[in-house]
């Protein structure tokens, strides 16, 4: 078994949720595996140790656990990238669109300061609508996107094909078909 095979193995399948013909990958079993929860933070930033980076944003709402966990071991500020009327200060605003829905996240417009580099992080990027839509609002204040890592890529859906397009180098540790 490969480190990708044990970590996938704390994934779970949810069918058709949570819509019709969508299979929703489940992260709170990896989550509440202590094993598996360290070993992925650890290996999603891995090739970035040593590196300086300023911030980490992740986007509501399983990006904010990793998010958090990850900016701890780079030693950096975190930048909740949150949906929209949740932040209480000036923002910034996005609509996007994703696997299963339409949708607006926004940031603080003072969260991140021009040249600040960046990792984002989200459990999964499918489509790639909801990485797309942060990268643009971090890019219109300023940030230099040093990477996005996720947990899991449905490649398919073509997303983390979509960021590198954008000159984003993308991370991520299991795929599914
Ligand atoms: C999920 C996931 C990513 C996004 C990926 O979030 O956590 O943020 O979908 O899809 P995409 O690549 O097609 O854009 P969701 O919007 O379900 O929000 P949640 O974390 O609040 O449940
Ligand atoms: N976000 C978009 N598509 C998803 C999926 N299939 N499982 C979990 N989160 C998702």
């Amino acid at each position: 078994m490969t480190l990708e095979d044990d970590l996938k193995a704390t994934v779970r399948a949810i069918q058709d949720y949570p819509k019709p013909g969508i299979v929703f990958r489940d992260i709170t079993t990896l989550l509440g595996n202590a094993w598996a929860f360290r070993r992925a933070v650890d290996e999603l930033v891995q090739p970035w140790a040593g590196s300086k980076i300023d911030k980490v944003a992740g986007m509501e709402a399983r990006g904010f656990i990793l998010g958090g966990a990850v900016a701890h071991q780079v030693s950096a500020g975190f930048v909740p990238i949150r949906k929209k009327g949740k932040l209480p200060h000036t923002t910034v605003r996005i609509a996007y669109s994703l696997e299963y829905g339409l949708d607006e996240m926004e940031m603080h417009a003072d969260a991140i300061k021009p040249g600040e580099r960046v990792i984002l992080i989200d459990d999964l990027i499918a489509t790639g609508g909801t990485a797309e839509g942060a990268v643009k609002l971090l890019r219109q204040i300023g940030a230099d996107v040093v990477a996005a890592c996720f947990i899991i890529d449905l490649p398919e859906l073509g997303g983390a094909a979509k960021l590198r397009a954008m000159d984003v180098p993308v991370r991520t540790l299991m795929t599914f078909d």
